[in-house]
C-alpha cells in the first residue's frame, strides 16, 4: 500500500509587540520609505523577553491541532525547523512535545536557516510515504530578533519574530486525480556559499550564538536564480505547468526578490502570497505563517495546486508542489 501526506491542519503564532519602520529611526539612521523601497517590509513582531522559540512554535502547534480537530497525542512526529533553538541542547522539538503533553513518538530539530520549513516537510513527507508515521506536526519556528546585529542597519532591518504549523496525516495513495500530497519536490544545497549569508559565532566556534552577517546584493540575486530554476525543475517534474498553479507561497524575504521570481517564472505577481509588509523575514516561520494567513483569508483553499519555494544560508534551497 502506498501513501501520500494530506495537509489537515495549519496555525500560527506572531508575538503581541510589534515594531513598526517609523520606530526604527529612533534606533538607527534609516527610514520608513527606505526600507519600504528596498524590501517592502512594514513592520515585525519582535518577541517579549520572556518568549522562548519553543513558546512561540507551541502556540502555533495548539491552533494547527485546534484547526485538525485532533489531540496532541495522536502525533507521532514532530519536526522543528529553526535557526534560533532555545538552547544548543536538547531540541526545541522536544521542548514542544513535553509542553504539549506528548511522551510518545519521536521530535527533532532541523536547521536548513530559511529552507527549513520546506526541508521538515519533505523529510515529514518521507516519513509518511515511508509507511513508518501517520501525522507529523512540522513547525518552523524562529526569534532573529535575538540574533542580528541592531547596530547594523542592512540586516537588523528585514527579520521578525514568528512560528507558523501544519499538520499532515498519512493517506492511501489512490492515485486519482486532484489527489491531495505533495506532488513533487526538490531540496538543494552548496555550502561553497556559506561566507555570503551567516553568524559569526556558534558553540563550537566561539561558545556564543553570534550575529548575522549578509552581502545583501549577492544573496539576492542567488536568491532569484536559484528560486525560480528549481521551482521551474518542480513544475518539470509534476507534469503541471505554472498556469496550472493556484497560488505560489515563497519564502518571504523581500518583495523584489519576489517580483523578480515571478517574471522568471512567467506568472502575475498575483499569484504570489505575500506577508512581507506585515511578517517581515520570519526564516524559517515565513512559509507556514504566509499559507495560514493566506487560508485564513480564504486566499488559498481546499484543493488548491500550491507551488513553494525557499532559498536560506548555506545555501539551501528547493520547491515543492502541495496539492491541498
Ligand atoms: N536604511 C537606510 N539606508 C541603508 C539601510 C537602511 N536600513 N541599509 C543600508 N543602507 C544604505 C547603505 O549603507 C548604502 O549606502 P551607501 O550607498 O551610502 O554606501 C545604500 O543604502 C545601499 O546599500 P546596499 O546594501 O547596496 O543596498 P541594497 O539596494 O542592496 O539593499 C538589501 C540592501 C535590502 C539588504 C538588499 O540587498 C536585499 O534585499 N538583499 C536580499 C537579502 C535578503 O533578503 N536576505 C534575507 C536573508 S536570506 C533570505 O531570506 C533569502
Amino acid at each position: 500500500m502506498e501513501f501520500r501526506s494530506r495537509l489537515i491542519g495549519v496555525g500560527s503564532y506572531l508575538p503581541e509587540k510589534v515594531l513598526t519602520n517609523d520606530d526604527l529611526p529612533a534606533i538607527l539612521e534609516t527610514s520608513h520609505e527606505w526600507i519600504m523601497e528596498r524590501t517592502g517590509i512594514a513592520q515585525r513582531h519582535i518577541a517579549a523577553t520572556n518568549e522562548l522559540t519553543s513558546d512561540l512554535g507551541y502556540q502555533a502547534a495548539l491552533k494547527a491541532l485546534e484547526y485538525a480537530s485532533i489531540s496532541p497525542q495522536s502525533i507521532d512526529l514532530i519536526i522543528v525547523a529553526t535557526s534560533t533553538p532555545d538552547h544548543t541542547f536538547p531540541s526545541t522539538a522536544v521542548e514542544i512535545q513535553s509542553k504539549l503533553g506528548i511522551y510518545n513518538g519521536f521530535a527533532f530539530d532541523l536547521q536548513a536557516v530559511c529552507s527549513g520549513f520546506l526541508y521538515a516537510l519533505i523529510t515529514a513527507d518521507n516519513y509518511i510515504k515511508s509507511g513508518s508515521v501517520k501525522r507529523v506536526l512540522i513547525i518552523g519556528a524562529e526569534i532573529f530578533s535575538r540574533i542580528v546585529d541592531w547596530n547594523d542597519r542592512s540586516t537588523c532591518i528585514l527579520f521578525g519574530d514568528g512560528a507558523g504549523a501544519v499538520i499532515m496525516q498519512a493517506e492511501h495513495k489512490l492515485n486519482l486525480p486532484n489527489e491531495s500530497g505533495i506532488l513533487a519536490s526538490k531540496l538543494c544545497s552548496d555550502g561553497r556559499y556559506a561566507d555570503l549569508l551567516y553568524t559569526d559565532g556558534g558553540p563550537a566556534m566561539s561558545e556564543k550564538v553570534g550575529k548575522i552577517h549578509m552581502q545583501g546584493r549577492e544573496v539576492f540575486k542567488h536568491a532569484v536564480e536559484k528560486m525560480s530554476s528549481v521551482s521551474a525543475e518542480v513544475l518539470n517534474q509534476s507534469g503541471y505547468n505554472i498556469d496550472d498553479i493556484s497560488k505560489i507561497i515563497p519564502h518571504q524575504a523581500n518583495t523584489r526578490i519576489l517580483q523578480s521570481v515571478s517574471k522568471k517564472l512567467n506568472c502575475p505577481y498575483s499569484k504570489i502570497m505575500s506577508t512581507i509588509d506585515k511578517h517581515a523575514n520570519t526564516s524559517a516561520a515565513s512559509i507556514p505563517l504566509a499559507l495560514d494567513y493566506g487560508i485564513r483569508t480564504e486566499q488559498i483553499n481546499s484543493q488548491d495546486l500550491i507551488l513553494l519555494m525557499a532559498l536560506g544560508a548555506g545555501f539551501t534551497w528547493g520547491s515543492a508542489i502541495v496539492r491541498l
